[in-house]
């Protein structure tokens, strides 16, 4: 693993540096009491709160491979996510072969009048994460995967997608058996979600959020 931090862009120190900023702000907030108003950082003196604003989900990629050793970053901050009593209630596959996504997308659409392949939005790196059937909480350990796998890709310059269509697609297709024992996931484990990444060839505007359906209770 070592080589991997060491031959990635951005070394795991760096991003680990990026994390302990942002904590250091949660943690200042956290100190002040409900009265006194934390001042707040903006985006460009905050290299975490920069990079979470930035991720978009990107739909258009150039066909260039993303090298294993900065998806193995991306990936080794995924299992450094969160998750309930460290059950590590996941288990990823990677596909970054285009001969083998482009077998899953045969085997998807074979049977329909659409070329349900496109649901992977041209990404030309595919990770289906899947998750431990016998724990309650292990779809949030996923998402909570997933998300650390977006944003660390975002902060090396990779766009991702996370995407649930083709688990619909891969669950309701008649070859469902045969992807998935392509993807060998063990006993107990089903197919949960799906996340994309490829060097991004769009740039899409952030969509709106509502913040009403965030509220402070006093
Ligand atoms: C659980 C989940 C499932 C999603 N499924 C799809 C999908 O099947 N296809 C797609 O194009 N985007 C999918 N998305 C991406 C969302 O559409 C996107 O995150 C949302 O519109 C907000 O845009 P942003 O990610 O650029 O901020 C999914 C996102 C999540 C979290």
């Amino acid at each position: 693993m070592k080589s991997v931090f060491r031959n990635a862009k951005i070394t795991f120190a760096t991003v680990l540096r990026r994390i302990l900023c942002g904590l250091s702000i949660v943690a200042v907030a956290s100190c002040a009491s409900n009265s006194e108003p934390v001042e707040s950082k903006s985006n460009a003196e905050n290299p975490v709160i920069e990079n979470i604003m930035a991720r978009r989900s990107i739909r258009q990629y150039k066909q260039q491979a993303v090298a294993r050793d900065t998806m193995n970053l991306i990936l080794e901050c995924g299992i450094n996510a969160p998750n309930g009593q460290n059950k590590q209630s996941w288990e990823v596959r990677v596909v970054d072969n285009k001969a083998t996504l482009d077998k899953i997308k045969e085997l998807m659409s074979e049977g329909r009048d659409m070329n349900v392949g496109s649901c992977f939005r041209n990404a030309p790196v595919m990770t289906f994460i899947a998750r431990d059937k016998s724990y309650d909480f292990s779809a949030y350990d996923c998402g909570l995967l997933a998300e650390n796998m977006m944003l660390s890709a975002t902060s090396l310059g990779v766009g991702s997608i996370c995407l649930g269509s083709p688990v619909r697609f891969i669950m309701d297709s008649p070859r469902k058996d045969d992807i998935l024992s392509m993807l060998g996931f063990s006993e107990g484990y089903e197919l949960c979600l799906c996340v994309g990444f490829g060097y991004p060839n769009e740039s899409p505007a952030a969509k709106p959020r509502d913040w009403n359906k965030v509220k402070f209770i006093d």
